[in-house]
């Protein structure tokens, strides 16, 4: 007990100093679990084209400390959401995502010949440890493409239509049906491992043409798609699998697609887009849940810290855009591009160093941690206001009843921030810091005798995390 006492004391005199040195901070964040927005999937990311083999080639336990980076909840990122890519090449050269079916059967309606490794560039792997160890339940699996012989282009890569769409038409006939069963036998052959593809999307980033594995296509052309594929999931019983729509390149282009897919409201799942042209500034109009799918630093040089300059890979600048996203745009799940793979750049989170000997978290993956630990699957967002001068703040219910706040410091202000949810009564709480110098470390978190609120220091640049459980 005395010792305990000395701690704290202890504890809060470093804090008193190193508040000393910024702007002082007081400050009361109140919840109002009353007022709700969105519900909340989750955060994750992807170890597509070949990512997924790079970690399998590392030693055992490097391949247990890259797993766990990704999906634990005490020592990792507690990731919900994984991205698979389902192939569309013919080879598995260079990163080539190798398809389930690599050369046309004849024709649409000749019977199919897939052909199935169960390996899957390693992503069953990845999957199968995601879903078996750690306890994920959403598997997105996401097609950039067709096959090249569905296509007007005859190539996976490059753009081109699928044969069959509005303004598509090939003299190989109309592959609508047959790219539908194709990615439906793709679920299937998961399933038969144990995995539950939860989630199916069978384009990426329509809008742009490119050298890898592409598809074009509007959002009319994708509701005519659509209305071929929902059916089709039926008929083999995955009537629980989300179709999603579109994986456009920016935010502003998902939103350019969604009058042309009015039509097939009922028959989509989640609507779903990257950052890179434009960001997640303003909600996109649908009733669905919105994914922030794609999202990366993709050619800024490595960089591991929290807060520098406000560069474009520090975790800093990563919680602001997932609390952008979140606030600002509605989304239900927000997903980095991929979380381990080597190579000099902040396109992952995780980095597989040169020599292969080593696997280094970034704070990209802390500020991610921060939120994707405890706002989990099925958490409401709530109002949440007040708070230091300069911060953000965000507060989530979770399914287990626990409330969950994040107040981001982005400035120098520092001290102490009290957590106020009216109507509920706290009977314990923690706090995890994210810094420069902290990976959501836990920090002294103080309940006030009645249960009414909750406090503890919150650090300039720094992100903190409150979690408050209910008294029973
Ligand atoms: C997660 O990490 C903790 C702490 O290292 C460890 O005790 C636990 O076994 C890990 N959980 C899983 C599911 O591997
Ligand atoms: C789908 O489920 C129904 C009812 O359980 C069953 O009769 C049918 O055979 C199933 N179809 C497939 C393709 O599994
Ligand atoms: C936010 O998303 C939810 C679905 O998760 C939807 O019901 C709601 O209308 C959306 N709100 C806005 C402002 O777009
Ligand atoms: C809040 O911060 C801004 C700069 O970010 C500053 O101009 C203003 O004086 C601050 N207000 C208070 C009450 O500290
Ligand atoms: C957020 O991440 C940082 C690591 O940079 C860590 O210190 C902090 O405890 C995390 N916060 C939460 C709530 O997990």
């Amino acid at each position: 007990m005395a010792i305990h006492a000395f701690l704290l004391l202890a504890l809060n005199a470093v804090a008193e100093s190193r508040a000393a040195l910024n702007t002082r901070q007081a400050s009361t964040v109140t919840v109002d679990l009353t007022k709700t927005y969105q519900t909340m999937d989750g955060f994750g990311m992807s170890e597509t084209f070949q990512r997924a083999n790079q970690m399998k080639a590392l030693s055992e336990p490097l391949q247990r400390y890259a797993l766990d980076l990704l999906f634990n909840r005490t020592s990792g990122a507690g990731f919900s959401i994984l991205r698979n890519g389902i192939g569309s090449s013919p080879d598995s050269s260079s990163d080539h995502m190798v398809s389930i079916q690599p050369k046309s059967p004849g024709g649409p309606s000749a019977t199919p010949k897939y052909v199935w490794d169960g390996n899957d560039n390693s992503q069953v792997w990845v999957s199968t440890e995601a879903v078996k160890t750690y306890g994920v339940k959403i598997i997105y699996a996401n097609a950039w493409s067709a096959p090249g012989y569905m296509k007007t282009n005859s190539n996976d890569a490059n753009g081109g239509s699928l044969c069959g769409v509005s303004g598509a038409s090939c003299s190989s006939g109309d592959w609508k049906q047959a790219y539908a069963s194709y990615l439906v036998q793709y679920i299937t052959y998961y399933k038969e491992l144990g995995v539950d593809i939860t989630h199916l999307g069978f384009l990426n980033e329509p809008d742009l043409t490119t050298s890898y594995a592409s598809m074009r296509s509007s959002g009319q052309q994708a509701a005519d798609f659509i209305k071929v594929l929902r059916p089709t999931l039926d008929k083999a019983n995955y009537t629980d699998v989300k179709v999603t729509c579109c994986d456009a390149e920016g935010w502003s282009s998902q939103q350019g697609m969604m009058s042309g897919l009015s039509g097939v409201s009922n028959m989509l799942g989640t609507i779903t887009g990257h950052s890179y042209t434009s960001q997640p500034g303003s909600p996109i109009n649908t009733p669905h849940n919105v994914w922030q799918t794609e999202n990366a630093d993709l050619q800024g040089a490595w960089a591991t810290t929290f807060y520098s300059n406000n560069g474009a890979g520090e975790g800093l600048n990563w919680a602001n855009k997932i609390y952008d996203a979140i606030t600002k745009a509605n989304v239900s799940a927000y997903l980095y591009w991929v979380g381990v793979q080597g190579g000099a750049t902040n396109s992952k989170l995780i980095r597989i160093s040169d020599d292969k000997k080593q696997v280094i978290p970034s704070k990209r993956l802390w500020a991610f941690a921060n939120w994707s630990r405890h706002v989990r699957p099925g958490a409401v967002r709530v109002s949440a206001s007040g708070g230091p001068n300069g911060s953000k703040v965000s507060a989530f219910k979770n399914v287990d009843g626990t409330v969950s706040v994040q107040v981001i410091q982005g400035g120098t202000g520092a001290g102490a921030v009290t957590v106020k949810v009216n109507g509920f009564t706290a009977k314990a709480a923690k706090a995890w810091i994210t810094d420069n110098s902290h990976d959501c470390d836990e920090q002294v978190a103080t309940v006030a005798a009645d249960g009414g609120s909750v406090s503890a220091q919150v650090p300039a640049r720094s992100m903190v995390t409150f979690v408050l459980e209910p008294a029973a």
